[in-house]
């Protein structure tokens, strides 16, 4: 495996003398890779079928005469004028029918056949063109689908997909009106044409955005799932177009839990390297959250991940309507070897140059306007010579996580369908799961139920509230076989239709895993005194809790912890039942970190998880990687301060060579690659 790292270039944005310049530069400061082309379709294909390539050859040529690598970009994220021009009806329309005008960017509607026709046509030709270049590194496909509001679409060629969708899946009007429970307020339906997408016909005053409709859940639910499968879609068709001249790598650059508007684990279900952009903020000291999109990013597709995007710093910003801080030193070079220490082959910054003109105009890159290197491109470049260095570090090492964390595209879209929290979501709870998890230190896999379960020995899941047969199977089998097993509040609750269960008790499929049934539920948790009296091994006495409580009745569960501060005292919450050669927990709240970490530590030990061999101290990242040398244990300070951390025996600093016997100092931003000496 080769390490890339580099940046993402718009050579179409700057006068072709200046390339040649930019190409030296690239090369003195390390980089192997750029990105390149994803919004240059005007400059690629000018007019209907009529192509241009002769920059891009250039640009490709000069690139790889400084040995400058490529990943070629499809353009289809943005629609060129004449393609607007052609058909008028390819335009994006969103909840409240308004069309999205020309003169940004993903104007467009993935479902429409004339922009299906240009978009196929144009991946091919590009594909054709360069799959025997020899900077071509591999391919992304469009551009972070569905940013900015772009997920779903409902024009009229929206709509007829969708009932051919809905057809497909029911068969009869029947089915559906069943499934979705029209019989509420009369909503029946007799004819498959009289289905639209969701519009806000309820508070039609609200914002158009998809939480704040409060249509039929299982309409709104099944809207999601089609146009999720509608972009994949979108997106197989010009992987197909790809591979029909070139084997090499195929990603989309995805937005970890930003977005949330794809499946990506169907997306990338046909791709080769799971695409991430990732941006943890430069100025923060907490790599949790961009922890969690590596981790996604990591397990989506066959090969390692590319970093298609990561931050440059600060500056102006368009997004934010504010300027943003710059990047203190250290920070840019830590967040590469974030994204290689957890799974990355491939690591870009956005962007090579700052653009003078157009939306984005001022903001962040790693050169100025005038293009002089100054402090972030130096330390971009001692981050290239360093990862050149001890590339080896990486390619001759694996992460292999201890702990599953599923993420459920389902689950999520049902739970903000209908939301059981005003200042709560499904991601941001299945966010504090991992930080708990993380914390662990045994490593941490995002995964879906598609996944290799064995492949970890203690799962963990958030607000799973659809179930089915076969996912429940799935579980039990986990369990039976030795696998420990944690879930939280509100399993089980609905039909994959989004419909409640009115054939058994809750959690549905599930009330003999756990050995326990919920008798009540009681919302707002956080509004009530009500605290939990837990009994763990490293925790007894009163732990806070939120959100939402499972009251529950136990059925061969023993119980960890109960109710304590109101009428409900002595209630059972939290259990544990044996199951086969494994273990179920059942999570009846949203314990806070104290409780989380107390009922974690008792479930990964049953697991035979054993805590690390030395503390690290807080917003200290320890990722262990492996490899026939022994283990590399790295440490990233995101604190900006020194850090010291206190050493189990004598280790290696393999990136400085010095070595440590008792303890180390980190400075800020400091990485360190442990070896025991
Ligand atoms: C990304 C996007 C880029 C650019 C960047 C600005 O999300 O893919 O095209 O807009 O943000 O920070």
């Amino acid at each position: 495996m080769t390490l890339y790292f580099g940046a993402d270039y718009y050579p179409e944005q700057w006068p072709e003398a200046q390339w040649k310049g930019d190409a030296r530069l690239m090369a003195d400061a390390g980089f192997n890779a750029v990105r390149v082309g994803e919004f240059a379709w005007s400059r690629m294909e000018t007019a209907d079928g009529v192509f241009n390539w002769g920059w891009l050859d250039r640009v490709l040529d000069i690139l790889h005469k400084h040995g400058v690598g490529v990943v070629l970009c499809t353009p289809t994220a943005s629609a060129p004028l004449w393609t607007v021009e052609a058909c008028p009806g390819l335009l994006y329309v969103n909840y409240n029918r308004d069309q999205r005008p020309t003169g940004g960017r993903r104007q467009y509607c993935y479902n429409n056949d004339a922009y299906r026709f240009y978009t196929e046509r144009i991946a091919s030709a590009l594909a054709e063109r360069y799959s025997a270049h020899p900077a071509l590194i591999g391919w992304e496909i469009d551009n972070e689908f569905a940013q900015e509001f772009t997920g779903r679409c409902c024009c009229s060629v929206c709509e007829r997909k969708f009932r051919s969708w809905l057809r497909n899946k029911y068969g009869q009007v029947d089915a559906l009106n069943a499934a979705w429970g029209t019989v509420f307020w009369s909503q029946e339906f007799s004819r498959w044409d009289q289905i639209t997408a969701p519009r806000d016909s309820v508070l039609p005053q609200d914002p158009v955005t998809q939480t704040y409709l409060r249509q039929n859940p299982s309409w709104l639910l099944d809207y999601e799932r089609f146009c999720s499968d509608s972009i994949c879609d979108f997106q197989n068709l010009q992987a197909a177009g790809i591979r029909k001249y070139s084997q090499k790598p195929i990603c989309h650059n995805c937005t970890g839990f930003a977005v949330n508007f794809v499946d990506y684990w169907k997306l990338n279900r046909n791709l080769d390297r799971g695409g991430l952009d990732c941006y943890p903020s430069v100025v923060q000291e907490d790599p949790i959250s961009s922890s969690r999109d590596l981790s996604q990013a990591r397990n989506m597709a066959p090969g390692p991940s590319w970093i298609m995007e990561m931050s440059s710093g600060g500056g102006p910003d368009t997004w934010s309507k504010a300027g943003k801080a710059q990047a203190p030193d250290g920070s840019l070079k830590l967040m590469a070897w974030h994204t290689y220490v957890n799974g990355a082959e491939l690591a870009l910054y956005f962007q090579w140059r700052i653009f003078p003109r157009g939306t984005e105009q001022l903001e962040s890159a790693i050169l100025d306007l005038d293009g002089v290197p100054r402090r972030k491109y130096r330390e971009i470049a001692s981050a290239g010579k360093e990862l050149q260095q001890h590339a080896s570090l990486i390619t001759d090492t694996t992460l292999s996580a201890k702990i599953g964390l599923v993420w459920s595209y389902d689950d999520h879209w049902a739970l903000g369908i209908k939301p059981t929290s005003a200042n709560s979501s499904y991601s941001s709870q299945h966010l504090g799961l991992y930080r708990s998890l993380y914390d662990l230190g045994a490593g941490v896999d995002v995964i879906s139920y598609d996944h290799d379960l064995t492949a970890y020995t203690m799962l963990v899941l958030q607000s799973p509230i659809l179930m089915n047969p076969g996912i429940a199977e799935k579980l039990k089998a986990y369990v039976a076989a030795g696998g420990v097993l944690v879930t939280t509040f509100l399993t089980a609750v609905k039909d994959s239709s989004n419909g409640g269960f009115t054939d058994r008790p809750l959690p549905g499929y599930l009330d003999d895993l756990f050995g326990v049934i919920v008798s009540e539920v009681d919302p707002g948790a956080e509004n009530l005194p009500t605290s939990i009296m837990l009994v763990t091994k490293a925790k007894s006495g009163k732990v806070e809790h939120a959100y939402w409580t499972d009251i529950l009745e136990l059925h061969g569960a023993e119980a960890l912890g109960r109710i304590v501060g109101s009428w409900r005292k002595g209630e059972p919450v939290i259990t544990r039942r044996s199951y086969g050669k494994g273990c179920a927990y059942y999570l009846g709240t949203y314990l806070g970190a104290e409780g989380r970490s107390a009922v974690f530590a008792e479930a990964a030990a049953q697991a035979g998880i054993q805590a690390p061999s030395f503390a690290v101290p807080d917003r200290v990242e320890r990722v262990v990687r492996t490899g026939a040398q022994g283990d590399v244990t790295f440490l990233l300070n995101w604190n900006f301060k020194d850090v010291e951390v206190t050493l189990d025996g004598a280790y290696r600093d393999r990136l400085t060579d010095r070595l440590f016997t008792k303890s180390l100092v980190l400075s800020p931003r400091e990485v360190a690659a442990l070896s025991r000496a």
